[in-house]
């Protein structure tokens, strides 16, 4: 392995900085070239790269967002973009690809995989929504940035006496929402592994206020509704004067969590470590304290599964 191209695509995350310093580093400690891919895939079919240096990655461990620029490129997915991409592949010499980012990414990876190119997928989005790893990339910093919000709306939600929803990123995935719930201290959690029962959650409202509570705050995750149509709903239903407020695009952004650069920079170098011992076409996780790796295909096929444990306890929580 002499030359090993990285690429950030998809939806950005805090700690793909992180990620691509541990991957340029740690390559250029054991001799490899590394090359930068800009803007995901599109780079790949463009042919837009930058040879990467110690320098390259200086003063980019604590910056959200990454460096190599991110897309959701549609040409790569057709036909010609993506024999394009393979061409560029060769002319630019890369033995080897680094993709990070979220499902979109590691599929492909997976089909350049099935075309010869050794690949290693970082899992990094943060939805959480990888079915085979327990957390991925930027999830736990997107977390910090929905508390650090729903702990400003909890008080003006008191002064006010009111219910406030917000609404989170996650796409069909509610992890932002239930953990920033059970984190938070949310009343309620709508995600759309759970049936959207409006009546529960109005139920659990007024139980609140009954015992003096003066604020209620309701975690939507975006997958399961739409926050101006659940607010009205549940305003109807509570006769509580009900606002709402979509967090958006600052979940995606912001300084990395400790937590987020230290597996980023994990799964950096040990991408690098597996393409160096011909160990190809595989996507890193975390389970427990543990990075683990595993076959690339097997772990897109996976089935995500509902983590109703934590659920419940938020529910059990917030009575
Ligand atoms: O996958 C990350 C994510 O932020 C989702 O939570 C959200 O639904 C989507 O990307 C937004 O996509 P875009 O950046 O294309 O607007």
């Amino acid at each position: 392995m002499r030359k090993i191209g990285v690429l950030t695509a998809g939806g950005d995350a805090p700690g793909m900085n992180a990620a691509i310093r541990a991957v340029v580093r740690f390559g250029i400690y054991n001799n490899i070239n590394i090359v930068g891919v800009k803007n995901g895939f599109r780079g790949l079919v463009e042919g837009d790269s930058v040879e990467m240096n110690l320098s390259s990655v200086a003063d980019i461990i604590h910056r959200g967002g990454t460096v190599l620029g991110s897309a959701r490129s549609k040409e790569f997915i057709g036909e010609d973009g993506f024999q394009k991409a393979l061409k560029n592949i060769k002319y630019l010499g890369i033995d080897g690809l680094v993709t990070i980012g979220g499902d979109g990414t590691l599929k492909g990876a997976l089909a350049l995989g099935r075309s010869g190119i050794p690949v290693i997928g970082i899992p990094g989005t943060i939805d959480n929504d990888l079915p085979y790893t327990q957390y991925t990339l930027g999830f736990f910093t997107s977390l910090t940035t929905v508390l650090e919000a729903v702990e400003k709306i909890r008080d003006t939600s008191s002064s006010h006496g009111r219910t406030n929803v917000i609404e989170v990123m996650g796409r069909n995935c509610g992890d932002i929402a239930l953990y920033a719930g059970l984190a938070g201290g949310a009343e309620m959690v709508i995600i759309p592994e759970v049936e959207n029962n409006i009546d529960e959650v109005c139920d659990k409202i007024m139980q609140g206020r009954a015992r003096g509570k003066k604020h209620s705050i309701v975690l939507l995750a975006e997958g399961a509704g739409n926050a101006k149509d659940i607010s009205e709903q549940i305003e109807k239903i509570t006769g509580i004067t009900t606002r709402y407020s979509v967090l958006g695009y600052t979940q995606r952004g912001g300084t990395p969590s400790a937590y987020d650069r230290l597996i980023g920079s994990q799964m950096g170098a040990k991408a690098v470590e597996l393409l160096c011992c011909e160990k190809f076409n595989k996507v890193l996780g975390v389970k427990g304290n543990e990075i683990f790796h595993m076959d690339i295909e097997e772990a897109l096929s996976m089935k995500r599964a509902f983590d109703r444990k934590t659920y419940e306890l938020t529910k059990i929580l917030s009575i």
